[in-house]
């Protein structure tokens, strides 16, 4: 598969695509990270994430996730969105999926009234702070102990 070959549909997510996910973000991230990516955010926020498959690709088996977004409209933050994880096949990198799967949460938290995403990331993940800045999110800088001990943030914010 390759940029050329994808053609992709992105559709709401659903609770079974938990198991699709988990199976590829240790070699999507290229760290351990399947500690951060519990079902209970596909059982309980599916309906404002999402997944991006393989629409017409000869390569790739029908039903195969290339990209997803995890998110909710915060319940305690009433004109705030979060995205919890983002992630793109490597394959398919730097094709606009990612700007993509942002812009139809943008849309589903602005139809919910809300006017402002959030999100956070590792300081070493330099892809992410460059896509973020990328799509319109200002940057904080690092956060020491944002997460607890040794697990300094970058915080991302954006208006809708
Ligand atoms: C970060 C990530 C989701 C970006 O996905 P993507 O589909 O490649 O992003 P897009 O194609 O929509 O990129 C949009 C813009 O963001 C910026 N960008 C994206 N990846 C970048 C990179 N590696 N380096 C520099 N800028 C980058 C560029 O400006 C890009 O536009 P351009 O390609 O026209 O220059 C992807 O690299 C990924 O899955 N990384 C591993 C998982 C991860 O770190 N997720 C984020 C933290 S939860």
């Amino acid at each position: 598969m390759t940029t050329e070959e994808l053609d992709y549909t992105i559709r709401q997510a659903a609770p079974g695509d938990y198991d699709a996910i988990i199976a590829v973000v240790d070699e999507w991230w290229g760290r351990p990270m399947t500690g951060a990516v519990q079902r209970l955010f596909l059982d309980h926020f599916f309906d404002t994430s999402f997944v991006a498959e393989p629409a017409n690709s000869s390569n790739q088996a029908p039903g195969s996730v290339v990209g997803f977004l995890i998110g909710f409209h915060s319940p305690g933050q009433p004109d705030t969105s979060y995205i919890h994880f983002v992630g793109v096949h490597p394959e398919v990198r730097r094709s606009g999926l990612a700007g993509a799967l942002y812009e139809r949460f943008f849309a589903s938290a602005r139809s919910a009234g809300r006017s402002r995403v959030r999100a956070i990331t590792s300081p070493i993940n330099s892809r992410s702070v460059a896509f973020h800045q990328a799509v319109g999110f200002t940057v904080s800088e690092r956060i020491s102990a944002y997460d607890g001990p040794g697990n300094d943030r970058v915080t991302f914010e954006r208006e809708l």
